[in-house]
Formats: C-alpha cells, sequence, structure tokens
C-alpha cells in the first residue's frame, strides 16, 4: 500500500485527458499533474530540448513525494521516456504511444489514419509499433497542425478549431480510412469536431487514455503500490508557466471531470 499520489505530466493542458481517465478509474489514488505551459508546444522541438524539459519536469514529481510518474505526452514518450528510465530506475515511468493494434485490429477497410505531432511521427517508437502490428494496413499519417495551439488557448469549440480539424482529417477520410488514432493527448478534446468531420462515414476514433489508465491499475498491483481503498485522493496541479495557467489547469481537470 502506498498513499503517495501518482505524478501525471505533459506540456500543458493534453494530458488532462489522461488525467481524466485515471480520475476515472482509480478513484482512491491521489493525482499530482504537471503541465509543462511555459515549453508547449514540443511537437517541432528537438530530441534533445524535449529530454531536458522532461527530465526537469519528472524532478519536480519525484521531490514532490511521487511514487509512479505517466508521461501523459506521446511526444515527451517518444523523446525521453527511455532517458527518464535509465536516469530513475526505481521509479516506475508509464508512457503514451498511439493506439495504433487496436486501430489495424478493428480496420474493415485496412486503411488507418494517425495524428500526432511532427516529433512523435519522426521517432523510432512510431515506426516499430507501426511496423509490429499494421504490416497489412496502410498507415496514412498527418500532423495535427494548430491543434494543440487551439486546445491550449481553450478555443477547441470556435469556427477556427473546427476549420483547422477539417482540414486535417478530411485528406484522411478521402484515403478511405475507417480508424483515426490519437496519437497526441491534447487531441482528445477536438474529438467531438473529428467526429462531426467523419460523421456519417463509418469511422472510428481510438485513443489511448483508457488502455492507459488500465495499464497504471495493474502495474500498481504488481508493484504493491495501490493507495488503501478508501484513501481520500488529493488532486494538485503544478506548471512551470505562471500562477493563472496553474488555475486555468486546474479548472479544465475539474471540468473533465465533472466536479
Ligand atoms: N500532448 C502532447 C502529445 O501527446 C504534446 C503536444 C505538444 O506540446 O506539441 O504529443
Amino acid at each position: 500500500m502506498n498513499n503517495s499520489a501518482i505524478g501525471v505530466y505533459d506540456s500543458g493542458f493534453g494530458g488532462l485527458s489522461v488525467w481524466g481517465e485515471l480520475y476515472r478509474a482509480l478513484p482512491d489514488e491521489s493525482l499530482t499533474y504537471l503541465g509543462d505551459g511555459k515549453n508547449c508546444p514540443y511537437g517541432g522541438r528537438t530530441r534533445e530540448q524535449i529530454t531536458g524539459f522532461a527530465r526537469e519536469a519528472v524532478r519536480r514529481l519525484v521531490d514532490e513525494g511521487c511514487k509512479m510518474i505517466v508521461v501523459a505526452c506521446n511526444t515527451a514518450t517518444a523523446a525521453a521516456v527511455d532517458t527518464l528510465r535509465r536516469e530513475w530506475p526505481q521509479l516506475p515511468v508509464v508512457g503514451l504511444e498511439p493506439a495504433i493494434k487496436p486501430a489495424c485490429m478493428e480496420s474493415v477497410t485496412r486503411k488507418v489514419g494517425v495524428l500526432a505531432t511532427a516529433h512523435s511521427l519522426q521517432g523510432d517508437m512510431f515506426h516499430r509499433t507501426a511496423a509490429r502490428y499494421a504490416s497489412d494496413v496502410e498507415v496514412y499519417t498527418a500532423v495535427g497542425e494548430g491543434f494543440v495551439e487551439l486546445v491550449e488557448a481553450g478555443a477547441e469549440h470556435t469556427p477556427q478549431a473546427e476549420e483547422a480539424v477539417r482540414r486535417v482529417v478530411e485528406p484522411l477520410l478521402e484515403r478511405g480510412v475507417d480508424r483515426i488514432v490519437l496519437g497526441c493527448t491534447h487531441y482528445p478534446f477536438l474529438r467531438p469536431l473529428i467526429e462531426l468531420t467523419a460523421a456519417g462515414r463509418g469511422v472510428g476514433i481510438i485513443d489511448s487514455g483508457e488502455a492507459v489508465a488500465r495499464r497504471v491499475g495493474y502495474l500498481l498491483d504488481e508493484l504493491s503500490l495501490r493507495a488503501e481503498a478508501g484513501h481520500k485522493a488529493e488532486y494538485r496541479f503544478l506548471t512551470f508557466a505562471d500562477e493563472s495557467y496553474r488555475m486555468r489547469l486546474q479548472r479544465k481537470a475539474f471540468a473533465c471531470a465533472g466536479r
């Protein structure tokens, strides 16, 4: 048993889509969320830069006493998860990978779209996963241009967001994909618009949030790190940006949780 918090880290607001799944699946667990904010977006940065940000974030969460880290950011996972595991060998670190496997298993047209940041799509991890599960499936990738900025600005319900989503998703639909994988944790906040764009075309949208929450639950048991049943969970929010950003993180998280 261990009542310490699970640390959840992202470049900004995106990881709150994972936070929401952890909140629902693991109600006894305290969660300490760190949304960098200062260096966001990560998507166009180098591996070295992202690794530096991730290292600083994990150091902060470890200083706060976190028992496990969820890197709730596909980009930071692709760039830095191996380094983090090497530098904190005792610390369980869970990363985010695009849900290519379920998409390939479910696809009838054998054409799958993957939306992610430029950095994630260039990474070895993406290519390894695609090679493993998508040998008989055509995988079409696209960077969600502008998506992260829209979510960071809280502008996911605007005509600009609708236009940005249409511009990215329509070409995938024209290719005949019947599954679209959301390979960036900011993108689930645009899911209603992605669904609207794909409406009536028989397309399923898949993200990794629920699968990650299940993996975290499994690891907590395996490592005997679960909080006591009935433990009163605490939810904290940290950032490298300013207090108003921190408050926005907290408000958005509680809105996700329906609190
Ligand atoms: N939320 C992020 C991801 O999952 C990164 C977005 C960004 O900062 O570019 O990839």
